[in-house]
């Protein structure tokens, strides 16, 4: 008797393998993708895929393991994953241990989940350091195949003339080897705003040097599509959904060669740096 009733439940789920889990168009809505509505759309278009496969109307997913992709971008969909946004301060290190006991990044955001920083600023660099227990964005984020921009405001030595903003922009002969193309302005006196899409160790700093301009002070005031001028030093807040969808997207649009600005354009994100024109 147990074992037909058994056998029973278990026809019923074969004969609707959708009914577990959530509604597809529910959880991309919730991870900021769309609208519900707009998702349908998207499903009806072909441009969603759970475990490879292209999504249904309908569908539902076991949100704990479905790997779900937007034009086959990932959207992270499972419990548990945090994004923190922390302005850092000068004077603080980075790395997750510090064998001299200063004080870290890590110690500026909650323990629990633990977190990693995204990529590393100097400890005499502020501004935008994103932290998460993501491996998949870390990934994303930090892997120069990906090219995700960054935004730095500098305060520099001297006042910066047009020539040594194009060499800023055409490339920079490091010890390391030429850097890539980047943007770069000069918004206001002895400052310099460049925009850059390579990791290299103390990279702003040395390019800067090279033309002449020894930084002085440094900011972070953009990764890909986030700003947030309003952050306060040692302030964190956690990335609306949206952000973290935007943030994907953009390492799927990578600038690597984007056409390179004209001085003092605008270098995008969804609030290009106001409030950090002048380092105060
Ligand atoms: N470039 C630098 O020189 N330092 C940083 O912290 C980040 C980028």
């Amino acid at each position: 008797m147990g074992r037909s009733r058994d056998r029973v439940g278990e026809q019923f789920l074969l004969s609707r393998p959708d009914a577990q889990g959530e509604r597809l168009q529910k959880v991309l809505a919730r991870a900021g993708v769309a609208s519900r509505r707009a998702v349908e759309d998207m499903i009806r278009q072909g441009r969603i895929r759970v475990d490879g496969e292209p999504a249904h109307l309908g569908q539902r997913v076991d949100i704990s393991d479905a790997r779900i992709t937007v034009d086959g971008v990932p959207v992270p969909v499972a419990p548990g994953l945090v994004y923190r946004l922390l302005n850092k301060p000068s004077g603080v290190v980075t790395t997750a241990d510090d064998p001299q006991g200063r004080a870290k990044v890590i110690d500026l955001v909650p323990g629990e989940p633990r977190v990693v920083p995204v990529g590393r600023l100097d400890m005499d660099t502020e501004g935008l350091l994103l932290l998460t227990n993501d491996g998949e964005l870390v990934h994303r984020l930090t892997h120069p195949s990906f090219g995700v921009d960054k935004e730095y405001l500098a305060q520099v030595e001297g006042n910066p003339r047009p020539a040594a903003l194009r060499t800023l922009r055409q490339g920079v002969r490091l010890d390391d080897g030429l850097t890539a193309p980047a943007r770069a302005s000069s918004p206001g006196e002895g400052l310099v705003r460049l925009v850059i899409h390579e990791g290299r160790n103390r990279q702003v700093r040395r390019m800067c040097a090279a033309v002449g301009h020894p930084v002085t002070r440094l900011v972070r005031t953009r990764i890909g599509p986030l700003v947030d001028p309003r952050l306060k030093p040692g302030e964190w807040r956690d990335l609306t959904p949206a952000e973290v969808a935007a943030l994907y997207a953009a390492t799927a649009s990578s600038p690597a060669g984007a056409p390179l600005s004209a001085p003092g354009e605008s270098t995008g994100g969804t609030d290009p740096g106001v409030g950090y024109d002048a380092l105060p």
